[in-house]
C-alpha cells in the first residue's frame, strides 16, 4: 500500500518557543518526518526563536536530542538527520523589547519569495506582542500565515479579546488555529467513513441512531503541567476545543465540498444548534471529577491534590456531559461525552449506537438481540469496528450472537501512522485551512461553555473523587444509566 507525497513549496517555519516542550516533543519530529518523505522543497528551513540565548549550533544539538528521544525505534536516521539540522536555525527574541528582531528579519529577508509561516508555540499571553512585532518589524510577506496554539482563551470574553489582538495584524485567511485532534488520521477517516460510503450516511439521523458517545479517556496525570492545568480544568482543557470538534465532524450536515468554508460552515452549524446548559440544568446534564491516588499504568499513583504544591482545588480532572443538539436530525439523540486525566486507559472513541430493530422473528432461545454499534477509534488502535448480530455457525437451530467487523489501520495498511502535528504542519504551507478552526468556530464553543462554567459556580457544583485507574466517579455512570444506556467500556 502506498501513499502518495505531494512535495509542498519551499518554506522558512519560525517557531516562536523554540526550544519549548511542544517543539521538542512533537513540532521537530513531525518536520523531521516530513523531511525524510520527501515533502519539502528546498531550499527550505526551521528557525527557533525565543529568549533562550542559544546559538545555531547549540539550537542544532538541542534538536539532535529532541529527535533522539522523542523518534521511534528505527527513525533516527544518521544522513536524515544531519540533513535536518542543516535547516536548522535559531535567533534569540525577546516578544515584549526589540531585541534580536533585526536579527530575524535579516535572516527572513534571505528567503522572501517563500513561504513563511510563524508558529506561536508560547503562552497566549504573549500572542498579541508577538504579531504586533512582526508587523512592526515588517515581517508579513504576502506569503505569511500564523499558526497559534491552544488555548485561545479561557471563556468567550479572553477569546474575542485574543481572536481581535491577532486580527489586527493577520486576515482571517491567514490565521491558523490548530487543533491537533483534528490531524489524527481516524478524525479525517470520520468523513471518509460518512461522506465516500452510501452505507452510513441514510441511517445518520435521529431516525437510526439512539445515542453517541465520545470518549477521550487519559491514563496519564498532570504531567509537569500543574500551572496551567489547575487554571483550567478538563472542560476547558479538552471539551471546549477536541471534544466539540469531534462532536461537530460526528454530527455536521454534509458540506457541498471538502472546501474550508464549506466544512467549517457546517460544523459552525452544529455548535449553534448545541442545547444550553447552565444553572438550571447543570446538575443534572454534567459531572465533574477529581482523581485520588490509585494504580495506573501498573503502579501506584498520586492523587490530584497531591500533586498540586498548595494541596486545595475544586477544578475538575474528569468531565461527563449529556449534550443535545437541537436540529432536525439528531432531535432527542444524546451525545454523552466524558474525559479525564487518570483513567483506567488510554482510549479516544467515538461510538455510534444505532436503534434496536422495531420487532424480533426470533423466539427467546435465539438470545438477545444486541442494537448495532460503529466504533471509530482515535487511539490507541486506530480503526473502525461494526457490531453485527449473526448466526452462532453450527447446528443447534437459531442462536444468534454479536460479533465484530475490526478493521485496526495499522495492521490493515501496514504503513507508519504519521502525528497528528505532520499533516497540520504542512497544510499551514499549502494553506489548507479544512482542518483549522475558523474564529468564530472558537467563539461559538466557548458561548457553549461558557454558561456551563459559570452554572457550576452558580449551583457550588463540587467535584466528585474518582480512584486514578477506574473510569471516573460513579456519578458519571448514573448520568448515563439513568437514561438506561451504558458507557462502552468493553475496550
Ligand atoms: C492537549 C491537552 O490539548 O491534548 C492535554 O492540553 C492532553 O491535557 C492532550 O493530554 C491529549 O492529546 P493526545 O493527542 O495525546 O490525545
Amino acid at each position: 500500500m502506498s501513499s502518495q507525497i505531494i512535495p509542498v513549496e519551499p518554506f522558512d517555519y519560525v517557531v516562536f518557543g523554540g526550544s519549548g516542550d511542544l517543539a521538542e516533543r512533537k513540532l521537530l519530529p513531525a518536520l523531521y518526518h516530513r523531511q525524510v518523505e520527501g515533502q519539502f522543497s528546498e531550499p527550505t528551513r526551521i528557525i527557533g526563536a525565543s529568549r533562550s540565548a542559544l546559538s545555531n549550533e547549540e539550537y542544532r544539538k538541542f534538536a539532535d536530542a529532541a529527535l533522539k528521544e522523542h523518534l521511534k525505534k528505527g527513525e533516527y536516521d544518521e544522513a536524515e538527520v544531519k540533513k535536518f539540522l542543516a535547516r536548522l536555525f535559531y535567533v534569540p527574541v525577546d516578544a515584549r523589547s526589540d531585541a534580536g528582531w533585526d536579527q530575524l528579519k535579516k535572516l527572513l529577508d534571505e528567503g522572501k519569495e517563500r513561504v513563511r509561516a510563524f508558529y506561536l508555540a508560547v503562552a497566549p499571553g504573549i500572542f498579541g506582542d508577538i504579531s504586533q512585532k512582526i508587523h512592526d518589524h515588517k515581517l508579513i510577506t504576502k506569503q505569511t500565515r500564523i499558526v497559534v496554539e491552544k488555548p485561545i482563551g479561557r471563556d468567550l470574553a479572553s477569546a474575542l479579546q485574543l481572536n481581535d489582538t491577532i486580527g489586527k495584524v493577520f486576515k482571517e485567511e491567514q490565521i491558523f488555529r490548530i487543533d491537533h485532534y483534528l490531524g489524527k488520521e481516524t478524525v479525517q477517516n470520520l468523513m471518509a467513513l460518512r461522506f465516500a460510503n452510501a452505507l452510513y450516511e441514510p441511517l445518520w439521523n435521529a431516525n437510526h441512531i439512539d445515542h453517541v458517545q465520545i470518549t477521550v479517556a487519559e491514563s496519564v496525570g498532570l504531567e509537569g503541567r500543574a500551572g496551567y492545568y489547575d487554571t483550567a480544568g478538563a472542560l476547558r482543557d479538552m471539551v471546549q476545543n477536541h471534544i466539540l470538534q469531534l462532536l461537530c465532524l460526528t454530527a455536521m450536515e454534509i458540506p457541498s465540498s471538502m472546501d474550508s468554508e464549506a466544512v467549517r460552515d457546517e460544523k459552525l452549524k452544529v455548535l449553534r444548534a448545541l442545547k444550553p446548559i447552565d444553572a438550571s440544568n447543570v446538575e443534572q446534564a454534567t459531572v465533574r471529577g477529581q482523581y485520588r491516588a490509585g494504580a495506573s499504568a501498573g503502579g501506584p499513583v498520586k492523587g490530584y491534590l497531591d500533586e498540586l504544591e498548595g494541596g486545595v482545588s475544586n477544578t475538575e480532572t474528569f468531565v461527563a456531559i449529556k449534550a443535545e443538539i437541537g436540529n432536525w436530525r439528531w432531535a432527542g439523540v444524546p451525545f454523552y461525552i466524558r474525559t479525564g486525566k487518570r483513567l483506567a486507559g488510554r482510549v479516544s472513541e467515538i461510538v455510534i449506537t444505532f436503534k434496536h430493530i422495531p420487532h424480533t422473528i426470533f423466539d427467546q432461545a435465539a438470545g438477545r438481540i444486541v442494537a448495532n454499534q460503529l466504533i471509530i477509534r482515535l487511539q490507541p488502535d486506530e480503526g473502525v469496528k461494526q457490531s453485527l448480530m449473526i448466526k452462532d455457525p453450527g447446528p443447534g437451530g437459531m442462536r444468534l450472537r454479536n460479533v465484530s467487523l475490526d478493521m485496526s489501520f495499522a495492521s490493515a495498511f501496514n504503513v507508519r501512522n504519521p502525528d497528528a502535528y505532520e499533516r497540520l504542519l504542512m497544510d499551514v504551507i499549502r494553506s489548507n485551512q479544512t482542518l483549522f478552526m475558523r474564529r468564530d468556530e472558537v467563539e461559538a464553543a466557548w458561548e457553549w461553555v461558557d454558561p456551563i462554567l459559570k452554572g457550576w459556580e452558580e449551583a457550588g457544583q463540587q467535584v466528585q473523587g474518582y480512584t486514578a485507574g477506574t473510569w471516573g466517579p460513579s456519578q458519571a455512570i448514573a448520568l448515563i444509566e439513568r437514561d438506561g444506556r451504558t458507557w462502552h467500556d468493553d475496550i
